[in-house]
């Protein structure tokens, strides 16, 4: 398994303002990384000055943008600026998501549409943007944030568990396509973290599955996705018992019961 050399490379991190990629950021530049920071223009004084201080703790180089993944064109722009300041991306981190919670039918239909656009097309975009490039480059990592709502239908985040599902299926398959190009796409699938976005679009405080999957410092998530990337692994499911649920038991369980159990997990308390 080839490893990927942390010092010198410039880095592309999104949704660097806040939770876990904030985390990675701050693991990237201790390691003596150059990054291009983005996160939504609302957070651009918190983005700008996480970015001066990653700089002067690290003496690393970090471009903070403030592009609107959302918009239409904004992951190509974020792209081409990113390139233009580094000279080159040698990985890409896609981090930024948004979450909302509640009945399909209920939730705002904007608010669902925009997950979509970020949670899928801004990182498919993005994906297919640096792929090439790091294929005649030959080296170069993505990193893509899915999550174990991946692995199974998430009842009351439906478009939610949706997104990532693509994520983790698109990621592994480009993975496998591009074996022995020098390049690797990581998916990388969390259990619930104690973040901001579990603060947002209604997330409740409680469910009973955050017992059985515990709820994760974003710290530790991101180490833990960190080590899984300089290591050059391809898959990354934190923790045994989310590992042994997502990998094996879902897949093995009837849907109708997952759905089931789904229901009355997922409930907020
Ligand atoms: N926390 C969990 O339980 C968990 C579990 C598994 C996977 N994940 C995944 O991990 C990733 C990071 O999540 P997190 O928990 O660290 O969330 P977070 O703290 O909310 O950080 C995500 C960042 O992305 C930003 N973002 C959202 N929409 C954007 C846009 N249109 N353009 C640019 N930036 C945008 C957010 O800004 P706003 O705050 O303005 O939205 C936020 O600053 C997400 O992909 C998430 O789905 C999280």
């Amino acid at each position: 398994m080839s490893k990927f050399e942390v010092k010198g490379k410039n880095v592309l991190i999104t949704g660097a303002a806040s939770g876990i990629g904030k985390e990675l950021s701050l693991l990237f530049a201790r390691d003596g990384a150059n990054l291009v920071l983005d996160d939504v223009p609302g957070k651009r004084a918190s983005l700008d000055q996480w970015a001066n201080e990653l700089h002067n703790k690290f003496n690393v180089q970090v471009w903070p943008f403030h592009i609107d993944l959302a918009e239409e064109k904004g992951p190509e722009k974020l792209y081409e600026t990113a390139k233009e300041a580094a000279g080159r991306i040698d990985a890409v981190i896609n981090d930024a998501g948004t979450l909302e919670y509640g009945n399909f039918a209920d939730i705002d239909y904007d608010k669902q549409y925009i997950m979509i656009k970020v949670n899928v097309l801004a990182l498919y975009k993005l994906t297919r943007l640096a792929v090439p490039d790091m294929i005649i480059a030959g080296s170069g990592q993505v990193m893509n944030l899915s999550s174990c709502s991946a692995f199974q239908p998430t009842v009351y985040h439906a478009v939610y568990g949706a997104t990532k599902a693509f994520v983790q299926s698109m990621s592994e398959a480009i993975n496998a396509e591009i074996k022995g190009t020098g390049v690797k796409v990581l998916t990388f699938s969390p259990p619930y973290t104690k973040t901001p976005l579990l603060k947002s679009g209604n997330m409740p405080d409680k469910m009973f599955w955050y017992k059985i999957s515990g709820l994760w410092d974003p710290a530790v998530i991101a180490s833990k996705g960190y080590q899984a990337f300089k290591q050059g692994k391809v898959i990354c499911i934190p923790g045994p018992m989310n590992w042994l649920m997502h990998s094996l038991v879902v897949r093995m369980s009837p849907h109708n019961l997952l759905n089931a159990i789904s229901l009355w997990a997922m409930k907020g308390r």
